[in-house]
């Protein structure tokens, strides 16, 4: 037998579980003399020690505004700049394509009115059922400018989006397409990538509401194309924070409403005011502490870039394993009805966020029964309004939501399981 070559040795090693959670000190939280399980990452992942760390050090040596002659005001600057650093090598964008906001909502209300600058009536803007209201409402706002909004069907059987019917209202007239990149009531993972080729071969621009996707799996902007994508910290173990990505063309091109001593010049003019600035330097460390993450799987991965990327190769497989474990047993449950892919053969199509449905139990009964034993779910729409609607559980207390991420066990999915069996038993 030969000796392998260097570059053929499998220097990978499997997630360290038990560093990860360790990281997290709101992981020991007990209830009801029961450690707490977080199944509520997709509305909101715990905090790293690093993140936390970061905020505080930020008041304790660098709380000033920006651009003073003064040295924690430098200090605050060099944080600004490290997070931008950080959140481009998260995008794998430059540091000036990097826009800081209170969070998604109002990151994209607010780009919205910028771009509707340029829009007349007539125009049409394409969103999906799939997608979280966030990614909705602020462009059916345009329309009291007479844009025309246009709403992609989805599969019901799968949750999936219906690709033809996007292709169908494609056209000439579209502006922009604003799409989820994962949706976070039932998991499913859109083809963004594809969906871009087909906004931009119409003519139109790309906006991705990447928030549910983030801590599941790798962005890569320049891959995909986007011309915008959207995320929140607060959703990959940062702070309560929203952030953009805009190429550089269309965040010159575009106009922001700002005020006029602000600068022009990027990105300061699409961020509004005075930062979060202590949470911003929260976010540094929150991408920090996955490419930390990364490296102890894959000690190779030097750079920070591919340390984030070796640290969504090992959560994602981790995540895929309580999946496989999660699915079934939720569905040997009697009677209850789930939401979206089940089929493993699919299961590069979803991520680890799972909706369903227990007989007779309203969601928040069952959230409720779980949270009481310390585990915690989440019950009714979680503003995906329109999936709801369409799925006919808006009036009936919506979904139960159960998110797994990194930092979840097997014990947990187990645990839950078996308590879902208690209370329909
Ligand atoms: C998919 C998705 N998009 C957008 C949002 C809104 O994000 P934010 O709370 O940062 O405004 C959420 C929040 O849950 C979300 O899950």
């Amino acid at each position: 037998m030969s000796t392998p070559a260097l570059h053929d040795r499998d220097t990978t090693k499997p997630l360290d579980i038990a560093w990860a959670r360790a990281q997290f000190p709101s992981l020991q939280l007990q209830v009801n003399g029961q450690l707490a399980a977080f199944l509520d990452g997709p509305a909101g992942t715990q905090a790293p020690q690093q993140v936390i760390a970061a905020v505080q050090n930020y008041f304790l040596t660098a709380n000033a505004n920006t651009c003073g002659a003064f040295e924690t005001s430098r200090r605050n600057d060099a944080i600004l700049a490290g997070a931008r650093e950080a959140m481009a090598d998260f995008f794998h964008c430059d540091a000036d394509e990097v826009v800081f906001g209170q969070n998604m909502t109002t990151i994209t209300f607010a780009l919205a009115r910028a771009i509707a600058r340029d829009l007349k009536p007539g125009d049409e803007i394409i969103v999906t059922t799939l997608d979280h209201d966030a990614n909705v409402a602020p462009w059916r706002a345009l329309e009291e400018k007479g844009v025309v909004i246009r709403q992609v069907e989805i599969k019901e059987e799968d949750c999936t989006l219906d690709l033809e019917d996007l292709k169908r209202k494609l056209s000439g007239k579209t502006k922009l397409v604003a799409v989820g990149y994962a949706s976070n009531a039932v998991g499913t993972i859109n083809p963004v990538a594809e969906i871009t080729k087909l906004a931009h071969a119409a003519g139109a621009l790309m906006f991705i509401d990447a928030v549910h996707y983030a801590p599941h799996g790798p962005i890569d902007v320049r891959a995909l194309d986007t011309d915008f994508l959207v995320c929140s910290p607060y959703k990959f173990f940062g702070p309560h924070m929203g952030t953009l990505y805009g190429k550089r063309e269309h965040l010159l091109r575009f106009n922001p409403y700002k005020v006029r001593p602000a600068p022009d010049t990027l990105p300061d003019r699409w961020e509004t005011g005075t930062q979060v600035q202590e949470l911003i330097a929260g976010i540094a460390a929150a991408v920090d502490y996955i490419a930390e993450l990364g490296r102890r799987h894959d000690p190779t991965a030097q750079d920070r870039r591919s340390a984030l990327q070796s640290a969504y190769k090992v959560t994602r497989d981790h995540e895929m394993k309580l999946l496989a474990q999660l699915i079934p047993g939720l569905l040997a449950i009697p009677g209850l009805k789930f939401f979206g892919i089940t089929d493993s053969r699919q299961f590069q199509n979803r991520c680890s966020t799972v909706s369903v449905r227990l007989p007779n139990h309203t969601p928040v009964e069952t959230a409720k029964f779980l949270g009481d034993c310390g585990i915690f779910t989440w019950d009714g729409n979680y503003y995906a309004l329109d999936l709801a609607e369409r799925l006919g559980v808006q009036d009936k207390g919506g979904f139960l939501r159960i998110g797994l991420v990194h930092y979840n066990t097997s014990d947990e999915v187990t645990r839950l399981l078996s308590t879902l069996n208690d209370l329909t038993r």
